[in-house]
């Protein structure tokens, strides 16, 4: 009796543990090149040494709690032909620098919901055919330039809700396929035509200029409203320049209210160069009058003193002669 139970139990485990190749991870989805592990409290990208990641093109691994990516993590499961891979909402704070490792083949890659505040130098460098890059909802304060120069077929990148604040002028070099660039929800301090020049291929820009979102409630000062919209018409002129579909916002602005704000930077702009232009028109005009005025003078001065040396010369004269006349006559 114990014995046959004994069986039955290890025919169940044999069957269990049996090696298959189409076996799905445990608390997983898995369909046609579909791996789907979101919503499994995973802590790590699964290794199980019978499974075989090379049958799926999609490994959604969203809503998990990943704090750090480890170097090989998905080269040890053979995920070699993964295309679209989803890390969002996983808690991650670090990515190590060849956690991507042998995903060359990866299309579309969301990072978005994190906790990254930076991303590593070389961490992109496989991924040299990724076209969307989805980075929104993280703390990313900067972006190192070298960072997305491997990315060359980029089309869509996505970095709102962040903490930028200035970005390198070299950053986008080459992105030269980028149609979409979305920078909402940043602190971004001013609109550098130089930095987004490069992108050739942009067909659509979403740009947010000075402070967090958390500013909206503490009202600007002044100088700060006129110099976020003036920064903000710099930026719609180039948008219009290069005909890209810009919306860009001053955050604590109301939405959707830039009408007067705009009229309001136009003044500005239009008395400075009013202002400048007359001052400099006047200018000119002083110096020219006063320079005119001198010469006359001057030539004047001349005139007259030419006057009294001939005057004088001709009384001379007038009176050496009657004196020779005098001693002629004498
Ligand atoms: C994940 O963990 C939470 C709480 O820690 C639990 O409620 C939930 O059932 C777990 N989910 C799975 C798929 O194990
Ligand atoms: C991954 O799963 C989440 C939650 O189930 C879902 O919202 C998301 O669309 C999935 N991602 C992909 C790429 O299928
Ligand atoms: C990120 O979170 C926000 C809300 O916190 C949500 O609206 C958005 O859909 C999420 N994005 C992704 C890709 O999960
Ligand atoms: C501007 O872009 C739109 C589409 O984004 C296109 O239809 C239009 O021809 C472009 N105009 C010029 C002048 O390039």
């Amino acid at each position: 009796m114990a014995s046959s139970w004994k069986l039955v139990v290890a025919v169940i485990v044999l069957i269990q543990t049996r090696p298959t190749r189409n076996s799905c991870l445990s608390g997983c989805l898995c369909s046609t090149q579909v791996l789907d592990c979101s919503n499994t409290n995973f802590t790590n990208i699964p290794f199980i040494e019978t499974f075989r990641g090379e049958l799926y093109t999609v490994l959604n691994m969203s809503f998990n709690f990943i704090r750090t990516l480890e170097e090989n993590s998905f080269t040890k499961q053979y995920f070699s032909v993964i295309e679209t891979l989803d890390l969002s909402n996983c808690d991650l704070s670090e990515i190590n620098s060849f956690a991507f490792r042998g995903l060359g083949k990866m299309i579309n890659l969301n990072l978005a919901n994190n906790s990254l505040k930076g991303l590593k130098d070389r961490l992109f460098e496989p991924l040299v055919n990724l076209k969307e890059l989805y980075l929104q909802g993280n703390q990313l304060s900067r972006i190192v330039p070298v960072t997305l120069s491997p990315l060359r077929k980029l089309i869509v990148l996505d970095m709102n809700y962040n903490r930028l604040s200035v970005i390198d002028k070299e950053t986008f070099n080459s992105l030269r396929d980028l149609r979409e660039l979305r920078l909402k929800g940043n602190a971004m301090r001013d609109f550098a035509p130089e930095t987004f020049s490069p992108l050739e291929s942009l067909q659509s820009l979403e740009l947010q200029l000075f402070g967090t979102s958390k500013e909206i409630s503490s009202p600007p000062s002044k100088t700060g409203l006129s110099s976020c919209l003036c920064q903000r018409i710099t930026a719609l002129g180039w948008c219009q320049g290069r005909n890209v579909t810009c919306f860009v916002t001053c955050d604590y602005s109301h939405e959707n209210n830039y009408d007067g704000d705009y009229r309001v930077c136009s003044g500005i702009l239009n008395g400075l160069s009013n202002t400048e232009a007359t001052k400099n028109r006047s200018l000119s005009a002083f110096d020219l009058s006063w320079a005119f005025v001198i010469i006359m003078v001057v030539i004047l001065i001349l005139i007259i003193t030419l006057i009294i040396l001939a005057l004088v010369v001709l009384e001379k004269k007038i009176q050496t002669g009657d004196a020779n006349t005098s001693v002629i006559i004498d």
